[in-house]
């Protein structure tokens, strides 16, 4: 972390889990554990149908309540999904894009990623962009390459001006839901080659200002090592933001 130069970021993505009941007792368990800490932003993403009853429950909180996924039209005939008109309109600020399982199960593409991103940018949102290499790809040494692609494609058209609303999460694949934690040197490694690719497509000003988070199977073991990196700028947390006394020790290791 930086905290002198930009702001620490620590996500929860609920994924698939949570029913808006589930929800409500999930920020009233962990809204007094992270109450004042403040040295770190704290955004939950969670399912569409479960958004209403946490936004009620963190209500006057310092937790955020984000989305997992937008659409990139405004309206139209695009069974199951959801516009970043609805979801301002539903008082959402954040939205997660590109997560490596909306990749992986449902076709997303660094097109379609870059569509939603740009969607979500003039909407007025603030986008966690997620990328990352597969194992494949880690052990073909070829990490930096697939993530400055990404980066690019995924950014194209993304102005200066709007890196401030960007967000962008370094997630190896291959360390998602499995229990397998990039070593702390290499989640340093690989946010400070996207930091320069950034520099790269947008000086270093806007670069250093950019948080870069880390995810996959982040913990309240791991959180402390891997956010003393300076590159590492935050968490995009799965598995243990489903629970409150991991998820808070988290954000204890970001103040
Ligand atoms: P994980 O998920 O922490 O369960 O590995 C991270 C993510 O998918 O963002």
């Amino acid at each position: 972390m930086n905290n002198a130069k930009r702001r620490t970021v620590i996500a929860g993505n609920w994924k698939m889990n949570f029913t808006p009941a589930e929800a409500t007792a999930f920020i009233n368990e962990i809204k007094p554990m992270v109450a004042g800490k403040d040295n770190c932003d704290i955004i939950f993403c969670a399912p569409y149908v479960t958004i209403a009853a946490a936004q009620a429950a963190a209500e006057g909180s310092n937790i955020k309540i984000g989305a997992e996924n937008v659409h990139f039209a405004e309206s139209g005939a695009y069974t199951g999904e959801v516009s970043a008109k609805m979801l301002t309109a539903c008082g959402v600020e954040y939205v997660i894009i590109g997560h490596s399982e909306r990749r992986q199960y449902f076709g997303e593409t660094d097109e379609t990623v870059n569509k939603r991103t740009l969607a979500a940018l003039a909407a007025g949102m603030k986008v966690i962009l997620c990328l990352g290499e597969v194992k494949e790809e880690r052990l073909a040494g070829i990490t930096r390459e697939i993530v400055s692609m990404q980066t690019k494609l995924d950014l194209a058209g993304v102005s200066a001006e709007d890196m401030k609303n960007i967000i962008i999460a370094y997630e190896p694949v291959w360390a998602i839901g499995t229990g397998l934690t990039a070593t702390p040197e290499q989640a340093e490694e690989t946010c400070g080659q996207i930091r320069d690719v950034l520099v790269e497509l947008y000086g270093k000003d806007v670069a250093e200002a950019t948080t870069i988070q880390y995810g996959g199977s982040m913990n309240d073991k791991n959180a402390a090592e891997l956010l003393s990196k300076p590159n590492v700028d935050g968490g995009l947390i799965g598995g243990a933001s489903l629970v409150a006394s991991k998820f808070t020790a988290i954000v204890d290791a970001a103040q």
